[in-house]
């Protein structure tokens, strides 16, 4: 089903093309593959994150690892069922550097995330989401083409050249970092921002 949803969206969008051939900048060379966003093509809100993780890299699917999983948890306690939201990232490869048997992730640079903004503006303009909420600072540049802080963009209005509304808040990766009362009140952020993202999709909020 899944499967039959991103072919139907990637095919929309570039025919015989697609983030899986990508070769717009160096990312794919070290990456197993693309990760293109997933999602019933008419969702109403998509959400958008920085890059694959590991275990996304290896499955292939955006967010199934440890942060997909304290973005579950978050999209629960907000209502909101994964399977009605596009899901996505800014960039969509691996990026990381070894660290022993590790590959630890590395944050995308700007010409890296301009490379593939191609793809995310091609599936925004295929699902025409009323809400696109960033998950972080990544999402937040590739969507804005600015460098704001998360902190400051919770409280501005933000609008996609689209038409979608931008709602900005943390990413669950922040959460897993956070240390001490700083945990909760990230979690507690995000599952606001979340609730706003679905009470803007169903009109009871501007
Ligand atoms: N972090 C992201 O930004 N995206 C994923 O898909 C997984 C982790």
């Amino acid at each position: 089903m899944a499967k039959a949803v991103k072919r139907d969206l990637i095919d929309a969008a570039s025919p015989g093309e697609g983030p899986k051939n990508c070769r717009r900048c160096d990312l794919w060379k070290r990456a197993t593959q693309a990760v293109p966003g997933e999602g019933p093509r008419h969702s109403t809100i998509m959400l958008v994150g920085e890059q694959p993780g590991d275990e996304e890299d290896r499955r292939g699917h955006p967010f199934v690892g440890p942060a997909g999983r304290v973005l579950d948890e978050c999209l629960a306690s907000a209502r909101l069922e994964r399977g009605q939201l596009f899901v996505t990232n800014a960039v969509k490869h691996f990026k990381w550097e070894p660290r022993g048997k590790r590959r630890l992730h590395k944050k995308p640079t700007v010409g890296e995330i301009h490379a593939c903004n191609l793809w995310l503006e091609q599936e925004i303009a295929a699902v025409k989401p009323m809400v696109i909420v960033a998950l972080g600072a990544t999402a937040l540049r590739a969507l804005t083409g600015a460098n704001l802080s998360i902190d400051g963009a919770r409280q501005r209005e933000l609008w996609h050249p689209g038409g979608a509304r931008i709602l900005s808040t943390y990413h669950p990766s922040a959460v897993l970092r956070a240390e001490g009362d700083r945990i909760l009140e990230l979690r507690e952020h995000l599952e606001h921002d979340l609730r706003n993202a679905a009470k803007i999709a169903a009109g009871a909020l501007v």
